[in-house]
């Protein structure tokens, strides 16, 4: 879909309307740089998914302010119109102080619901404090949103799983209001979910939207099925549908994807041109074969078992060392839990050791670039790759699997895929690995270096034309007509 139709559905469907989004990431972070007040992107699939289609389709954004010199750019109701440079939309910002933060954020949503969801064999961790504050921010949350909408008929469309109760919370304080809920995670069976203390104050709150949205039928089913084992409801399995105290919800697959223009007319121009030849003089990438990976260090990504997977290759193949360089970018995330430290040291050490063993003369087989990048440096990297290996060992769907696919404007690159990644499910032309095989990886990057180019071509056109089809613009507009089945009040 091009913005112009999603433009024109919005006019259509949603009327005049507000248009509300929450989530708790925001889109645009302002930070302290020095002197200087610098406005970074995060690295977050959900913003770089939602922030052109915000673009498109204006409202307001209501999110977490979470960077150090947000609270210096808004005005008294923490609001600011973004993108700075060509305002579209209004980003509202939320203060949390930094016990709220500890127990929702780094408590309840990341140390429970998170290894909840992803089932990596990490346990979560359920302590009642973080519950409660989880709550009181949910409906900290659901106040900016009254505060925003007032007592007028509105959509609000809600992100992901830091904000499980607030459907319910904002229906309790607004009247004439549709919400809709898009969970970016995995939704895991009911054997998995059932161990949460406070597994019917969760689903009840989900139920409180008139749409739930996963990426995939499969968690979608997941869903049905735990509700139906937990709640008191009635489900029409043929309708996606479910009913609890004459309130109905809908259940939808819709598998979310990138700005495939944006991104591959970001790729043809002359910034990235200039930015593949820094990185090729700087990290002095002149190997006959370049692999990338580009991840927020996360312990559902899969990276050390990729890393070993590359020294598993080298071992095999010696013909490639001097010859083969792999680009690991990584973004520090959740740095303050103790998993995420864990990992963080682990991939360190893993990177060290690998390199240590193997580096001669000035070449060493891991590139490890571990800070924030911008857009346009990974576009760069993901254009100068001859392979690119997204290895999850359980992810909801995985944007950077598309985002390589959408910068490829030359049609070449071989995509290495986790089956357990919901992307998995579009991308059968990728080269599908079992994440936590090294064997199955190494394998995978053999296959990758040498398959020729004709197939190379092939299989990237046919996932080129799957992103092309179906891009984010499509998923919003996907969405946006369900919505608009659920008729508002004249308010
Ligand atoms: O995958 C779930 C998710 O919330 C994404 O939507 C987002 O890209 C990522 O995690 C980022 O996490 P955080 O907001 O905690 O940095």
């Amino acid at each position: 879909m091009i913005k112009e139709e999603l433009q024109g559905l919005v006019r259509n469907k949603l009327k005049d309307y507000p248009f509300v989004v929450v989530s708790n990431r925001e889109p645009y972070i302002h930070s302290w740089v020095g002197e200087e007040i610098k406005c970074l992107r995060p690295a977050s699939g959900l913003t770089m998914a939602l922030d052109p289609v915000m673009q498109v389709c204006g409202g307001t954004w209501i999110a977490h302010g979470s960077g150090d010199a947000d609270p210096d750019v808004v005005d008294k109701e923490g609001k600011i119109q973004v993108p700075v440079e060509a305002p579209r939309y209004t980003l509202r910002r939320l203060w949390l102080s930094k016990d709220e933060e500890a127990g929702y954020y780094d408590g309840f949503s990341n140390q429970a619901l998170w290894p909840l969801c992803h089932i990596v064999y990490v346990k979560p961790i359920f302590r009642q404090k973080d519950w409660d504050t989880y709550k009181e921010v949910n409906r900290r949350f659901a106040d900016a949103v009254h505060a925003e909408i007032g007592d007028k008929a509105a959509f609000v469309f809600i992100q992901d799983y830091h904000l499980a109760l607030l459907s319910r919370m904002i229906k309790e304080r607004c009247l004439n209001v549709i919400t809709a809920q898009f969970w970016h995670i995995p939704w895991p069976n009911y054997e998995a979910f059932r161990i949460c203390p406070w597994k019917e104050e969760i689903l009840e709150g989900l139920l409180a939207n008139d749409l739930i949205g996963f990426h995939t039928l499969y968690h979608c089913n997941n869903f049905l099925e735990t509700v139906d084992r937990v709640l008191e409801c009635r489900i029409e399995r043929e309708k996606y549908a479910i009913v609890r105290g004459g309130h109905g919800t809908s259940v939808r697959a819709f598998p979310i994807s990138v700005d495939f223009a944006g991104i591959s007319d970001r790729a043809s121009r002359e910034e990235v041109a200039g930015e593949m030849a820094r990185l090729r003089h700087e990290y002095n990438l002149r190997q006959e074969f370049i692999g990338v990976g580009i991840d927020r260090v996360d312990y559902t990504k899969g990276i050390p078992e990729r890393l070993k997977a590359i020294d598993l290759f080298l071992s095999r193949n010696p013909q490639y060392e001097g010859r083969f360089t792999f680009v690991q970018a990584a973004e520090p995330s959740r740095v303050h839990v103790e998993e995420y430290k864990k990992i963080n040291e682990e991939v360190d050490e893993l990177v060290e050791e690998i390199n240590w063993r193997r580096w001669r003369s000035r070449w060493k087989p891991i590139l490890y670039i571990k800070e924030h990048l911008s857009p346009v440096t990974l576009i760069a990297l993901e254009r100068l790759a001859n392979f690119c290996i997204v290895s999850p060992l359980h992810d909801g769907m995985n944007l950077v699997a598309k985002e390589f696919v959408s910068s490829r404007i030359d049609g070449d690159g071989v995509l290495i895929l986790s089956r357990f990644a919901g992307a998995a499910r579009e991308f059968t032309d990728a080269l599908l690995i079992n994440p936590y095989s090294v064997d199955d990886i190494a394998q995978a990057i053999d296959v990758a270096v040498n398959m020729p180019e004709e197939e190379r071509q092939k299989r990237m056109s046919l996932m080129r034309g799957i992103v092309q089809e179906n891009d984010i613009y499509s998923w919003a507009g996907n969405i946006i007509c369900e919505i608009a089945k659920f008729r508002l009040p004249v308010s």
